[in-house]
């Protein structure tokens, strides 16, 4: 399958301020990260909070100016064009309540959406929403109550029908399933699967849910601290994790059939005030050598479809 959207070299500064008496240096939430997502795929990003995947996410989106690096969208260089020329591609926000408006019913918010992509016509913009929330597994009448007269997982399902509505082509699933119990879990990724198939969409899914990504991933790459650290087909890295990271999240991770998991995760994830030298995992990492304090890793490919920054990628075995 070609490729639908894709980053290279992409690099995203945050919080810095610059005037003529004050400087204050930003920073680099998301560094130099390259991923192309094929048409029709569920991609995966995982990582600890704060490793940027929201921030790699709104860039993509054109929600965030990008500092340096490349954005495709199918075929065509979108980069620093803001929202612009990226109507495919659609967001389902990490606090599915945040992006609901309180005051307004859920029916107006819908149609709203609607309204700023030009569906003028009241009646079908009402029809479309009525067979949208039947899509989504909801019944239509839910369009009169207000979000907090819904729970966490009809939220969910009007989120999605909200972006659905504008037809994309890419959906960024952010935490889709945070928050919700196993049974509603379950139920939200199968709504996910069949609205893939239903509208032919490519997902981009950010989690940091172990097994829910392993379920659900054609392909992943792993974040730490604003990089890439490792990318492959779910069946390999999960089979095969090269990256001391990667096998120490798979190690900690808690395990669908309830069998004890390994130890958590040393240390807290570094600042991103305060990167560490050479390999910025080896304050944590069990392989670290003193070349891995000065000698920053590059991806080497590991398998077909499989890279790897590691200096010891081939003793993580
Ligand atoms: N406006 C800002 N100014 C400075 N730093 C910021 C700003 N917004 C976010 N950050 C920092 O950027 C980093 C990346 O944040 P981001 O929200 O992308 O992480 P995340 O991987 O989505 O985390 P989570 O899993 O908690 O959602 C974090 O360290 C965060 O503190
Ligand atoms: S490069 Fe060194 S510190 Fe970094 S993950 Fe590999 S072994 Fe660990
Ligand atoms: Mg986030």
């Amino acid at each position: 399958m070609p490729e639908i959207i894709g980053a290279e070299a992409l690099s995203v500064e945050l919080g810095a301020k610059r005037g003529l008496l004050k400087n204050r240096p930003g920073v680099t939430a998301v560094d130099g990260v390259s991923i192309s997502v094929n048409e029709g795929e569920t991609f995966g990003i995982v990582g600890e909070s704060g490793c940027g995947k929201t921030t790699l996410a709104r860039t993509l989106l054109g929600l965030q100016r990008e500092s340096a690096g490349r954005i495709t969208l199918q075929g065509a260089d979108v980069s620093r064009s803001g929202r612009v020329g990226r109507e495919a591609v659609q967001y389902v926000h990490q606090d599915p309540g945040a992006a609901l408006d309180p005051w307004w019913r859920v029916g107006a918010t819908l149609a709203e959406g609607l309204k700023i992509h030009g569906v003028a016509d009241s009646a079908e913009r009402q029809a479309r929403i009525r067979d949208m929330l039947a899509a989504v597994g909801l019944d239509p009448a839910l369009a009169e109550r207000y979000p907090h007269e819904l729970s966490g997982g009809q939220q969910r399902r009007v989120g999605l029908a909200r972006i659905l509505l504008l037809r994309p082509r890419v959906v960024i699933l952010d935490e889709p399933t945070a928050g919700l119990d196993l049974s509603v879990q379950a139920a939200v990724l199968r709504l996910l699967r069949d609205m893939r198939e239903k509208f032919g969409l490519t997902y981009l899914f950010i989690s940091h849910d172990l097994s829910v990504v392993r379920r659900v991933c054609d392909r992943v790459a792993v974040m730490y601290l604003g990089r890439v650290v490792e990318e492959g087909s779910a069946a390999e890295l999960f089979a095969a994790p090269r990256h001391p990271y990667t096998r120490a999240l798979l190690a900690a991770a808690p395990r669908l059939d309830g069998a004890e998991t390994g130890p958590a995760l040393p240390g807290d994830p570094p600042s991103l005030r305060a990167v560490p030298s050479g390999c910025r995992f080896h304050p944590r990492c069990g392989l670290a050598t003193p070349e891995c304090a000065t000698r920053d890793p590059v991806p080497e490919t590991a398998g077909p479809g499989h890279s790897v920054a590691c200096h010891r990628w081939r003793d993580a075995a």
